[in-house]
């Protein structure tokens, strides 16, 4: 079925060439409701609906942004298929409205579903766009790009215990956002990133058009895998390449708890350990807030591409302070681990995608390049166990990481880079109006860093998007086109993607000239 995707891509421009628009916007603005029954959309809800409250908050991850302060959409629009989110493209466009696209909703600050300036705008929802598609002569599948990575990773494990494919843990999690960013998980240090694994795309573009890999050009495909999303166009689906993965793999989560000087010796040595380990290891660290008369904790999370004795006798040796006992190591299939480090008990969990806990939360992400001294990372945990409810997640790198050049794609944080750092802080509903309290906190422990990371520019993954970096300041997204924009995005364009910056400004010039697809972090066309 999903085969016939391109195939058909051109045949639906021409039934709906009525609604091209020229860029004029002298016409009066029409009814975003009439355009989509007229165009056989049906599956969409205004405000005075009373499933649109429930629709826009489903996915809706960051619950700051589900606060009734947050401007909402004019509409909610569900497509169903490839033709109706080309025409619920340009039925917003003929309706004036900005396009916000969401796939899992978990955007850290709620681009998929809020405008700037109190801008009117739809959110083009793509949750009914979740079909996975495995071929396994080729060993490859089509996504849609509505499907949660617990979606992917289910049908993955239903054809073939052995493939397996890079990205993240968390299974609610978009494949629309994820690999639009890069996507990083467990098994990245053998297979790179989600998006190094994409072989083809569906973008539906400004007007509407279906463009697959020859047709939208190899600097567009370029920017579709790593560029962030909100940019491009839609993409609609993905053709990735699935990997090999032996039919048992080993994994354990350990906690330690100690004094200050304990926990900052065990997360100085991981520096010497996590990157540099054979590319089938993934040992990460994760160190939350606070103490407990006067101890601090830490776990740490490990996956290895192999059986139990090759991950003890390795990590035995390189890294004895770990204190690693057999009795600690489990063997299962990848498809069960992808479920036990997902929180879910049970693999047929990864398939439901209106789980897990959501939050009131910020992050905040950095890279380190030269291993923290030891006085450094006893006065970092200082510094976090002070803090309110927060936690630093420290994922190592280096491995097929570090072997792909810098600019194959646009996510630039390759060889030279040991790890990256998360920071989070989160706090509940009754806290709400202490926000700032805790997002001040969070910038302060920020700032704290700096001499400890990444300098000139100090980088940041766009996964994790960080507004403090900086905002496009657009009223419309008319002003977005000008040199003047480019200049102020690369201020934090270049913490996200370094050298990549200007090429990617110029393949927005390519495939959106007039700026349809923005955000407060989108990239603006460079035009020349
Ligand atoms: C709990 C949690 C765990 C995470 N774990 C990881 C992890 O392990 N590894 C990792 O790399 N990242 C991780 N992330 C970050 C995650 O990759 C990003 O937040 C990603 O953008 C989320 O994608 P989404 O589709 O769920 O989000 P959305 O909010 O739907 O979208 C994010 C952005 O992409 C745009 N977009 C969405 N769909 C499309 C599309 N089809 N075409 C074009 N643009 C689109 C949106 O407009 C928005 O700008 C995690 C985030 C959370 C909240
Ligand atoms: C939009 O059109 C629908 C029917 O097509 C109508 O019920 C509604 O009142 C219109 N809304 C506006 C704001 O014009
Ligand atoms: C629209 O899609 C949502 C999500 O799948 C579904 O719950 C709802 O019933 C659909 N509504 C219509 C009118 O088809
Ligand atoms: C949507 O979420 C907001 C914030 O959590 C809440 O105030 C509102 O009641 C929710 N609405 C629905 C219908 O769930
Ligand atoms: C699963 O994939 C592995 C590795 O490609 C292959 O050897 C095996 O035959 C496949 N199993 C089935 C049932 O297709
Ligand atoms: C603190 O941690 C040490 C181990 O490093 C342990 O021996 C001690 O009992 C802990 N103290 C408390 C109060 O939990
Ligand atoms: C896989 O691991 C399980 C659990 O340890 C074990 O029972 C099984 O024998 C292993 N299978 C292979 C093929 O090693
Ligand atoms: C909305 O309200 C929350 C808490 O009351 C506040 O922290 C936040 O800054 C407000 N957001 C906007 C956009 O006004
Ligand atoms: C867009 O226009 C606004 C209002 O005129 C202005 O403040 C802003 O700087 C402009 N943004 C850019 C990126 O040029
Ligand atoms: C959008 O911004 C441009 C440039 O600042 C301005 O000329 C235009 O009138 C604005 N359009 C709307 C609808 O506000
Ligand atoms: C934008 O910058 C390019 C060079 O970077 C230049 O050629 C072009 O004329 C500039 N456009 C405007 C409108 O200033």
């Amino acid at each position: 079925m999903m085969h016939a995707i391109a195939a058909t891509a051109n045949a639906t421009l021409v039934l709906f060439s009525c609604l091209l628009l020229t860029t004029s916007s002298a016409q009066p603005a029409s009814n975003i409701s009439s355009c989509l029954l007229s165009n056989g959309v049906r599956n969409f809800s205004l405000p005075e609906s009373p499933s649109y409250a429930t629709l826009l908050n489903s996915s809706i991850q960051n619950l700051r942004f589900a606060l009734p302060n947050v401007s909402k959409p004019a509409a909610v629009v569900i497509p169903s298929s490839k033709v109706d989110l080309q025409r619920a493209i340009l039925c917003a466009r003929d309706s004036s409205l900005a396009i916000r696209v969401r796939s899992g909703g978990h955007s850290y600050e709620g681009l998929s579903y809020t405008t700037e300036n109190h801008v009117s705008f739809v959110v083009v929802d793509l949750m009914n766009l979740n079909r996975v598609q495995v071929d396994m002569v080729s060993n490859t599948a089509w996504v849609e790009s509505g499907a949660t990575l617990g979606e992917l990773y289910h049908a993955i494990g239903q054809s073939n215990m052995s493939l397996a494919f890079p990205a993240g843990s968390c299974s609610t999690v978009g494949i629309g956002g994820i690999v639009s960013g890069g996507g990083f998980g467990l098994i990245s240090r053998k297979f790179a990133l989600a998006a190094d694994n994409v072989l083809d795309a569906i973008l539906i573009d400004s007007n509407g058009n279906a463009l697959d890999r020859g047709s939208m050009g190899g600097d567009v495909f370029w920017a579709i895998r790593g560029g962030g999303g909100g940019s491009w166009g839609v993409v609609y689906a993905w053709k990735l390449r699935l990997v090999h993965v032996p039919h048992n793999i080993t994994v354990f989560s350990l906690g330690r708890t100690g004094t200050v000087k304990h926990i900052a010796k065990l997360m100085h040595k991981w520096q010497f350990v996590g990157p540099y380990l054979p590319d089938e290891f993934y040992l990460s660290i994760y160190i939350p807030t606070g103490t407990s008369n006067g101890n601090v904790s830490m776990s740490f999370t490990g996956q290895v591409l192999g059986p139990k004795q090759y991950a003890m006798s390795v990590l035995h040796h390189t890294f004895p302070e770990l204190g690693l006992a057999e009795s600690d190591l489990s063997e299962m299939s990848w498809i069960e681990s992808i479920a036990k480090f997902a929180g879910l008990s049970s693999v047929d969990d990864l398939s439901h995608r209106w789980l897990g806990a959501k939050q009131y939360s910020k992050s905040k992400s950095d890279y380190v390049r030269s291993p923290i001294s030891m006085q450094g990372t006893i006065n970092i945990i200082k510094y976090l166990s002070n803090g309110p409810q927060g936690s630093i997640q420290l994922d190592p790198y280096d491995g097929a990481m570090a072997r792909i050049e810098s600019s194959k794609i646009p996510f630039p944080h390759r060889a030279g880079n040991l790890y990256s750092i998360q920071y989070g802080v989160s706090w509940h509903a009754l806290d709400n109006g202490q926000a700032e309290k805790y997002i001040g906190w969070l910038r302060s422990f920020y700032a704290y860093m700096a001499p400890y990371v990444s300098k000139n520019p100090r980088a940041a993954y766009v996964n994790y998007l960080d507004l403090d970096l900086g905002t496009n300041n657009w009223m419309n997204a008319t002003n977005g086109t000008s040199n003047g924009s480019v200049i102020h995005a690369r201020s934090w364009g270049r913490s996200y993607f370094l050298k990549n910056f200007d090429r990617l400004a110029r393949a927005k010039a390519k495939i959106d000239p007039t700026n349809v697809f923005n955000n407060a972090q989108s990239i603006p066309p460079l035009q020349y």
